[in-house]
């Protein structure tokens, strides 16, 4: 069957997974994709049918929001598969085929591996449909899966730095405020950025794309607001990196995650965290673990319950 589409669907950090996961599929699938919050998709009339592949993602696979837009995906007869942590869940009875994550039990209610998790899958899931597309030919298959492989040796790399996240911790904890930027997949990485410290520090977060950030959010940068931008050495390093300058000149405070060795993007910022160099395609995972680290020294820090944060469920069984 010729796919026309392809809609990732998730609520929260599923969601985030999505949006990363639209720009895999475009690019490596080379099909159509979009990706839309549950909660919204399932009230709406959404034009798909069996071209369409519509791809649920959830850590529970119990979501309330996320099984509701699964059905009237299935009534519309969209093709249907879930990326889901847990077997025997309803996304997965109600999904054509499920996609597991196999990452383990997650303790904690912020969703953190299965994050990871969830964009190793889309990986795979974009580079298997590309090939059966006929869009990457075996070497470049080949070369993608190499890279894939990569993925925790670069995550441990990170890690390993973790100390450095609890002294910048100390240094901007107290801030009340905070901007996450970031361009392309890493726009997705910003509102995730942003998702963790509400969750779990309970502090003010936005998640914005850079490019945004003139049409509206710099009214509040002041010394008062913390950003904290993602400006890796990619094709639009440099975008952000004026975005960085703006938030300079209007004495704001910039923590920017940055590649190693990105001496001049270093010079314009606060507080430079650096991540190894990695592929494109596994950029959104070696960005993600910085923010993640930053939230869980700053809630610490903060006396926060990291695992059990206030008012939070681990899975929204109803809406
Ligand atoms: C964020 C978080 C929530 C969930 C959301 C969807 O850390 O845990 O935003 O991502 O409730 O849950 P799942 O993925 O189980 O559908």
């Amino acid at each position: 069957m010729q796919l026309e589409r392809v809609v990732l669907i998730g609520c929260g950090t599923s969601l985030h997974a999505a949006q990363v996961g639209r720009h895999y599929i475009e690019r490596l699938a080379g099909i159509p994709a979009e990706a839309e919050s549950a909660s919204e998709f399932r009230y709406r009339d959404p034009i798909i049918g069996p071209r369409t592949l519509v791809v649920s993602i959830g850590q529970s696979g119990e979501t309330a929001d996320t099984v509701a837009a699964m059905h009237l995906a299935r009534e519309k007869g969209a093709t249907l598969i879930t990326i889901c942590n847990a077997e025997e869940s309803q996304a997965a009875r109600v999904a054509d085929g499920a996609l597991y994550m196999h990452a383990g039990l997650e303790v904690g209610v912020a969703s953190t591996k299965t994050f990871v998790a969830s964009l190793t899958i889309l990986q795979l899931l974009s580079v298997y449909l590309g090939q059966l597309r006929g869009k990457l030919d075996a070497e470049t298959t080949r070369r993608l899966v190499d890279q894939m492989a990569r993925g925790p040796g670069l995550i441990g790399e990170v890690l390993a730095e973790a100390n450095l996240y609890s002294s910048l911790a100390r240094r901007i904890g107290h801030y009340d405020n905070f901007l996450f930027l970031g361009r392309g997949a890493n726009a997705a990485i910003a509102s995730e950025g942003a998702l963790k410290l509400k969750e779990i520090s309970y502090i003010h977060a936005e998640g914005y794309p850079a490019g945004e950030m003139k049409h509206g959010p710099i009214a509040l940068i002041d010394p008062e607001m913390c950003t904290v931008a993602l400006a890796p050495r990619d094709d639009l390093r440099d975008k952000t990196l004026s975005n960085i300058k703006e938030v300079k000149a209007r004495g704001g405070l910039v923590v920017a995650v940055l590649t190693k060795g990105d001496d001049e993007a270093a010079s314009e910022v606060d507080f430079p965290l650096f991540i190894p160099q990695a592929p494109d395609l596994l950029m959104p995972l070696v960005t993600t673990v910085p923010l993640q680290l930053l939230s869980y020294y700053i809630a610490l820090l903060r006396g926060c319950d990291v695992d059990q944060p206030r008012n939070l469920a681990k899975s929204v069984t109803v809406e």
